[in-house]
């Protein structure tokens, strides 16, 4: 994945600060009694760093070398420590069944086609305890308006940029209807626009 890899190498920690709804999702994921948590698609760190501190297991995978070595680096400078995984999100992930309490993914999951966002959908759920939770983000597609231009559209609601640190990267943009049929086995508790303007989701895995 030479994109993100590529950003990291040149910039180093390109996300420092949590995601601004994190210590809110902290204090909900304690009343929740939840312990192991997966960052899919942790890049430098930031939220394992953030999540670790506040004293729970968190795990971390994503594709990119570079970002791994960052969150390395920075686990080492903070004396704390977390299991990372380089691979891509579309493939199996390397936990067992039930392994987690909960999974966070902040901008990652549409970095796909619909058909490996799929993949991604299922391992979250296998991965997941009954009543597990997911804290997930995506982009919204009004911010990309002024560079449509620049994007080849390459299925419905996906786009590829033609320039741009992003360039040659899918970008799947999901509608509300879509999140609620994709994450159908969740229930979806909260839907919302956070304060960096990305389309943010709650939900717990149905107890079936
Ligand atoms: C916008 S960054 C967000 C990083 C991190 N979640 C954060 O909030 O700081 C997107 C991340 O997703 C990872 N990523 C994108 N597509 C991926 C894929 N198909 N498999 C694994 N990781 C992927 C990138 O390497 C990058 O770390």
């Amino acid at each position: 994945m030479p994109d993100w890899d590529d950003i990291f190498a040149k910039k180093g920690k390109y996300f420092t600060k949590p995601h601004p709804d994190m210590e809110r999702l902290a204090d909900f994921f304690n009343e929740r009694g939840v312990q192991r948590i997966l960052d899919l698609g942790c890049g430098t760190g930031r939220h394992l760093i953030f999540l670790l501190k506040k004293g729970f297991e968190v795990y971390g995978l994503d594709g990119s070398p570079n970002g791994l070595e960052i969150a390395e680096t920075w686990l080492k400078e903070e004396n704390l420590s977390s299991e990372l995984t380089c691979q891509k999100i579309e493939e199996k992930f390397p936990y067992t069944d039930g392994f987690f309490d909960a999974v966070i993914s902040i901008q990652v999951i549409h970095h796909n086609l619909m058909k490996d966002i799929m993949v991604t959908v299922k391992e979250l759920e296998r991965i997941l305890k009954p009543e597990g939770l997911i804290f997930l983000t995506f982009p919204l597609l009004q911010n990309f308006y002024n560079m449509m231009d620049k994007m080849e559209k390459v299925e419905t609601g996906t786009y590829i940029p033609l320039t741009g640190k992003e360039k040659g990267l899918p970008h799947h943009f999901f509608k509300v209807a879509e999140i609620k049929r994709v994450f159908s086995t969740f229930n979806l508790s909260e839907i919302y626009i956070d304060e960096t303007n990305h389309r943010a989701i709650l939900g717990q895995k149905r107890d079936r």
